[in-house]
């Protein structure tokens, strides 16, 4: 009767506890040749570039390396911002000389009260700068849109301006002390399958000697966020060693990789980043590596696919992605109303990042337990489940702002 039994890892999602099939987590430490590293300075020197490009070459494709020639021309200052609390830049980056439509548009809110270059978070948004508040002096992006509030056939209208202000709290941001940046990750690629082909991926292969199909969407949105570091560390009023990058949702999974890319960024905040981002691949619950690489296949390299139905065989898993990180201060933020990012396998994977930390001297989620809601724990590496949706809030940026505050120092 009926077709044949399928095992929880035949199917492409599960929700429940007691389905998650065993499965072996790599571990960090054990180099190619079977020794396990046991000094930092190992981890840096072998270690650490063979995870990294066992992460290029399974999942996010190669990092491009090659400079280009980056110019920045501020657009818009605004020092009177917020009632005066904050100077509000608008500066283009155009990402390469040779090709003026290569550009970023970075908004930026700098407290005045600052006495010095100050600490500064950088994260992607989803649907455009003027989604981040509602500024009638900040340019709609005219780009390619996911669906969202205000967002008519793929592209932004008026009704889009502020719509993600509550994932922005840029005046609590700016009142503590702290900087803000962002741009829209659309700039760089369209989020969508054939994206690549109108985006940085083809514009600039020449340029990043890279073919399309090397590396991935999420490479891209990467290696975006360097870019914009390059612009932030030689803007007199950032402290260029305290870039904090943040990143919610599929942006959490391209901070991570452009934190583990880029040892210059000081501190990283995964919010709610999922599969390919915090959550464990091997551990089959929530969104999995196949129905991931199948939904989003412009996301990763196309070998991630290969591991599908086979998660077994991949070298890697995400917590040799949070060890990336060490021993740079890490957040990793779940929500229990978004079981399809996998709550559990976030933790699971932020706490199997500590033997790496520990070889820093650096204690993480040490043996911490699973967490109940509202209870963040962790040091250098720190953790929190919050009751609600899919989202960014009030209440994680609290946690954030307090992190930040434990290991960034205000001028
Ligand atoms: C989808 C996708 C997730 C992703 C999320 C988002 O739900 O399956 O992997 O994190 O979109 O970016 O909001």
């Amino acid at each position: 009767l009926g077709g044949p039994v399928l095992t929880a890892q035949q199917k492409e999602v599960n929700l429940s506890e007691a389905n998650v099939p065993a499965y072996t987590l790599p571990d960090p430490l054990r180099m190619a040749n079977g020794k396990t590293v046991t000094t930092a300075k190992q981890w840096r020197e072998v270690q650490r570039p063979y995870i990294y490009h066992l992460f290029e070459t399974n999942v996010y494709g190669r990092f491009p390396r090659t400079r280009t020639q980056m110019t920045y021309k501020t657009t818009h200052t605004d020092v009177q911002a917020l009632d005066g609390l904050a100077t509000c830049k608008q500066v283009t980056l155009y990402l390469e000389q040779a090709d003026t439509s290569a550009q970023l548009h970075l908004l930026l809110y700098l407290p005045n009260k600052a006495r010095g270059r100050v600490p500064l978070f950088l994260g992607m948004n989803f649907y455009g700068n003027q989604s981040v508040i509602n500024d009638p002096s900040i340019p709609i992006t005219p780009g390619y849109t996911v669906t969202g509030p205000g967002i008519v056939d793929h592209r932004a209208t008026a009704a889009s301006r502020g719509s993600q202000a509550s994932q922005w709290p840029v005046r609590d941001i700016v009142s503590r002390g702290y900087g803000l940046a962002t741009f829209f990750y659309g700039e760089v690629e369209a989020d969508k399958a054939d994206g690549w082909e109108t985006g940085i991926r083809s514009r600039l292969k020449d340029v990043l000697h890279i073919q399309p199909h090397e590396w991935s969407a999420m490479g891209v949105w990467a290696w975006a966020l360097c870019r914009a570091l390059d612009y932030l560390q030689q803007d007199p009023a950032v402290d260029p060693r305290q870039v904090i990058l943040i990143g919610h949702s599929r942006l959490g999974k391209a901070a991570l990789w452009a934190g583990a890319s880029d040892p210059r960024f000081a501190m990283v905040i995964s919010n709610e980043s999922g599969e390919g981002g915090a959550a464990l691949s091997k551990r089959w619950y929530g969104e999995t590596v196949a129905v991931i690489t199948r939904v989003f296949p412009h996301w990763f390299s196309p070998v991630y696919k290969t591991y599908a139905h086979n998660t077994d065989a991949l070298p890697v898993d995400q917590h040799m992605l949070l060890a990336l990180i060490a021993p740079r201060p890490l957040y990793v933020a779940s929500a229990a109303g978004d079981q399809w990012s996998d709550p559990k396998g976030e933790f699971l994977s932020a706490k199997n990042a500590e033997p790496v930390y520990r070889l820093f001297g650096k204690r993480g989620l040490g043996n911490a337990g699973f967490p109940s809601v509202q209870r963040p724990t962790g040091e250098f590496v720190r953790y929190h489940i919050r009751s609600g949706k899919h989202d960014v809030t009030a209440y994680d940026w609290e946690q954030y702002l307090q992190f930040a505050g434990k290991h960034c120092s205000l001028p």
